[in-house]
């Protein structure tokens, strides 16, 4: 908690100068909050082509038309349609992308936070969009991905993961049991009171075992946390006390972008680890994730989640 505030007070990350001419990136969740401003950044820094990969194709025309406005470029971005509660969805955006000659920096940023419990593909639907489906998108994006390092040994492409510090705040007592992510998506067993952060800890978990299995120097994968920033993620559910808490403590959502933006451009030092405040701090990862058991239940949750995936597009770890 005393490093979160020191952050929130006293630390602004860098305004975005990196170069990104040239490159092709995808940002999902990029109609709104982080991932609209993080699209805004990349697209003035030179970008040639920008997917903003949005669930809600209005809304992602309104964030076209917005950057465009606001960084003079046009003809960059582009609205592609992705429902992460949907693999039929999450597969069929998938495919697409493997259809562009090339993709040098993913940044899956799309979540929701919610207190209501819905199911999404047999799973509850936090689950399954911040967890299950993101880690599909970025494992089906991992051959295009890798095809662009070849094409280009000289840069070396990005998939980076937007997770947070809550991931600290929660535990997770259900990985000692079989199938943790089935037990958490039963509705008599599920805390959706602190369902967000929990599936934050699942995507670090993860996000680290799949970078265990990709070499860096082939595509660099890297999560990041952007601190607490003004945005729409609790849309649906803020409490008035929360309310006060973010207008005292928050970022600014550009502020917040930047971090997305750091991670996107970092080198293979960020493989594998953890960003906050736009820099490396491997430090912050959770006691949890850091310790033992930490590891045996990430171990734990990549099998499940494996066979999950498995059986949503047949072969698609065999390449890992
Ligand atoms: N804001 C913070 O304080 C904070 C702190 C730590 C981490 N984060 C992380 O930052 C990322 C961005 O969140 P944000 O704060 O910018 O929230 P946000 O303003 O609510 O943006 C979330 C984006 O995700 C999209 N999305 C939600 N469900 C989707 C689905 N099923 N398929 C495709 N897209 C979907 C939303 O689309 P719609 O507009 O259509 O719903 C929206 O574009 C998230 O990963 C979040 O966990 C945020």
């Amino acid at each position: 908690m005393g490093g979160f505030l020191y952050s929130q007070f006293f630390v602004t990350p860098q305004y975005p100068g990196q170069s990104f001419t040239g490159q092709t990136v995808l940002v999902t969740g990029a109609n709104a909050g982080l991932g609209l401003e993080a699209a805004r950044h990349i697209t003035r820094l030179g970008a040639e082509k920008v997917i903003l990969g949005v669930r809600n194709v209005v809304a992602g025309e309104a964030a076209k038309e917005d950057i465009e406005k606001s960084t003079g470029r046009s003809g960059v971005c582009e609205v592609w349609k992705v429902d992460l509660a949907s693999h039929e969805s999450t597969l069929a955006f998938a495919d697409r992308i493997a259809t562009l000659p090339k993709l040098d920096n993913a940044i899956l940023n799309a979540a929701i936070a919610t207190k209501d419990f819905n199911v999404a593909e047999g799973y509850e639907a936090t689950i399954t969009i911040n967890v299950i489906n993101s880690l599909l998108l970025g494992i089906l994006l991992l051959p295009t991905l890798k095809a662009t390092r070849q094409k280009n040994p000289s840069s070396t492409p990005r998939l980076t993961f937007v997770v947070s510090e809550v991931h600290a705040w929660v535990n997770f007592p259900e990985w000692t049991e079989e199938n943790p992510l089935k037990v958490v998506s039963d509705p008599s067993r599920a805390k959706m009171g602190e369902r967000y952060m929990l599936s934050k800890l699942l995507e670090v978990l993860l996000v680290q075992e799949l970078a265990s299995r990709v070499r860096g120097s082939e595509v660099i994968i890297n999560m990041l946390n952007p601190g607490l920033c003004h945005s729409q993620l609790t849309r649906n559910n803020e409490p008035w006390a929360f309310t006060v808490f973010k207008f005292l403590v928050a970022r600014s959502t550009e502020v917040g972008s930047r971090t997305l933006v750091a991670s996107a451009a970092a080198g293979l030092e960020s493989h594998g680890a953890y960003m906050t405040n736009g820099e490396v701090d491997n430090t912050m990862f959770s006691s949890f994730v850091r310790s033992d058991e930490g590891r045996q239940a990430r171990e734990k949750v990549w099998g499940e989640l494996s066979s999950i995936l498995e059986g949503v597009r047949p072969g698609v770890m065999q390449g890992l």
